[in-house]
């Protein structure tokens, strides 16, 4: 493999885009706004068929990775046929686009409906909210792909640029609010296998040569909002008070299920096939802090 096609240039695509680059393979990003600095980049809308056809014809790449956004689960939530276009109707236009090029789709624990603490490849899925139904009729439109898998991660986090668009993922926003002494807010009642974006990036990468069609990829504990600022403040050396334990209900995480929460029959060999390994949260909030910009 030498060239691989990014359809999204945010948080997760750009983390793909450096584990490509860094295993001496081309990354090229798209998307709707331009990018500044070095990454290569095309503009793309990926709702436009056309458009599509015409980037696939013109990069020639050797896989594709769809992780275009709406990433927003309230915004999703809010505006139900945006996000199915957004993710089903993008995803026809990918497998249309794409022919028999590889073609690997980016997709979520919000396919389950979060009763159950875990989650695996033969869990039935039953989506818990706008977003994961629009990401669920994408996994089906990508099942039309003779080459494809789908990638269902858990809430990915790591260091994350500040945008005016997007609230940071959560150990950002915590890294940053508990940093300068601020409150931050975290559900009691809403637990995640949170996955750091490097790890993503490596599976992906690892994925693109060979995986099976679905793929789960959670971090390897299961904890609450509340406990993983914990410990962030510990970390910080900022004290528990400045996380203020809510409901979920009460704020943004409202349509989230109560757990986001991937476990795999697949993962553990394929990771030892790999060479990889999934840090666990400790470690991710060490890795997190030390790479915070
Ligand atoms: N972050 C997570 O925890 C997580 C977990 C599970 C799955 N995912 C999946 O990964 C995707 C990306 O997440 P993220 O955190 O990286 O989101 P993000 O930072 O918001 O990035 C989304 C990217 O998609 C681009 N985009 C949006 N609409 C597009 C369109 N119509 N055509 C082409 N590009 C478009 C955006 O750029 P423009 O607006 O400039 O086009 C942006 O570069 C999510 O949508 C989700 O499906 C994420």
């Amino acid at each position: 493999m030498t060239r691989v096609l990014i359809i999204g240039s945010g948080f997760v695509g750009r983390g793909i885009a450096r584990e490509v680059e860094r295993r001496g393979c081309e990354a090229v990003l798209a998307s709707r706004s331009p990018l500044s600095g070095p990454d290569r980049w095309v503009c793309l809308d990926v709702t436009d068929p056309a458009a599509c056809t015409r980037v696939l014809h013109d990069v020639r790449p050797d896989a594709v990775v769809a992780v275009h956004g709406p990433s927003d689960v309230t915004w999703c939530q809010q505006q139900p046929r945006l996000a199915l276009k957004a993710h089903r109707d993008a995803t026809v236009n990918l497998v249309r686009a794409a022919g028999t090029t590889r073609l690997l789709m980016i997709s979520t624990d919000n396919v389950f409906d979060g009763v159950a603490e875990a989650n695996d490849e033969l869990t039935a899925t039953s989506p818990a909210n706008a977003y994961g139904r629009a990401k669920r009729a994408a996994e089906v439109a990508l099942d039309q792909h003779p080459d494809a898998t789908v990638l269902r991660v858990s809430l990915v986090y790591g260091p994350e640029e500040p945008r005016s668009d997007k609230r940071p993922n959560f150990a950002a926003y915590c890294v940053r609010d508990l940093g300068a002494g601020k409150i931050v807010n975290a559900p009691v009642d809403q637990w995640t296998t949170p996955v750091h974006v490097g790890d993503v990036a490596q599976v992906t990468f690892a994925a693109l040569a060979r995986a099976p069609r679905l793929l789960h990829v959670g971090g390897s504990e299961r904890i609450s909002r509340v406990a993983w600022a914990h410990r962030f403040a510990d970390r910080l050396g900022a004290s528990r008070t400045l996380v203020a334990a809510v409901p979920k209900d009460s704020g943004p995480y409202a349509c989230r299920p109560t757990n986001s929460c991937l476990t795999s029959v697949l993962l553990p060999d394929l990771l030892k096939d790999w060479g990889l390994r999934i840090r666990g949260v400790d470690e991710g909030v060490v890795d997190t802090l030390r790479a915070w910009p």
